[in-house]
């Protein structure tokens, strides 16, 4: 087990419940998805469970640890080394070309201090299938191709864990099949994969599929046979 929240509940200022009471584990070789209306705490549970944002309620391990008594170093720290993140609209940076969007979050990695960061960079971009685009400014790639770096971004720290908010969002079918394929496949090889998504084509993927409604997470049984 990697991740293990229980009753985690998130109340923003303003009093909007965004997240009520949810008991979640995540592990490794799996892929989650939720899905859930607009507004529904999804982005917001993705954060809590990836130390973006604190709990208000509840208690949540990552590794065993309790994440409550960490500081925000530390949490940083678990991030970095643990959970890799995708957005829907990529972040990526402009003024830099592909590889080096890559190889940015390695550099503030300490056991990557004497590894050459180029190569690293290379070899995760030719596993997405990117290595003739790497020198490519974000603005000269496709967006299926930008989503492609960003998940080789997503990928450079080794993290157990890839979290992804909407990650085909911006993207036609045809890449939006690409990306949930390679997320499986990464699955597949190990990680744990937590995405939210809108999209039906989600399910397909899902070992483990949620449903979120008015901050309520549910499990999804299969009815398939
Ligand atoms: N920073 C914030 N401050 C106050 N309320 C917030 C904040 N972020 C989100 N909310 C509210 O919390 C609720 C859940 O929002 P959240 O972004 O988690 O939903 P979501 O399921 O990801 O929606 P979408 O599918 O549109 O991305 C919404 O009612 C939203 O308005
Ligand atoms: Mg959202």
């Amino acid at each position: 087990m990697i991740i293990k929240a229980n009753n985690l509940s998130k109340v923003y200022k303003g009093k909007v419940q965004a997240v009520k009471n949810v008991t979640i584990s995540l592990e490794k070789s799996k892929f989650y998805a939720i899905m859930g209306h607009s507004g529904s705490g999804k982005t917001t549970l993705l954060q809590l469970l990836g130390l973006l944002d604190k709990a208000t309620s509840g208690e949540l391990y990552i590794d065993g640890e309790n994440v409550a008594n960490l500081n925000e170093n530390e949490k940083a720290k678990i991030r970095m080394g643990k959970i890799g993140f995708v957005f829907q609209a990529f972040y990526l940076n402009p003024k830099l070309k592909a590889y080096e969007n890559v190889m940015l979050p390695m550099y503030i990695n300490e056991n990557y201090r004497n590894d050459d960061l180029k190569e690293k960079a290379m070899n995760l971009l030719e596993q997405l299938g990117m290595s003739d685009r790497a020198k490519h400014y974000p603005k000269e790639l496709s967006g299926g191709e930008q989503q492609r770096v960003a998940i080789a971004r997503s990928l450079a720290n080794n993290p157990d864990c890839i979290f992804a908010d909407e990650p085909t969002g911006n993207l036609d079918i045809e890449n939006e099949i690409i990306v949930f394929e390679i997320l499986k496949k990464l699955s597949r090889e190990g990680k744990c994969v937590l995405v939210v998504s809108h999209n039906e084509i989600v399910k397909k993927y899902a070992d483990k599929l949620f449903y979120m409604d008015k901050g309520i997470l549910r499990e999804e049984i299969s009815n398939e046979i």
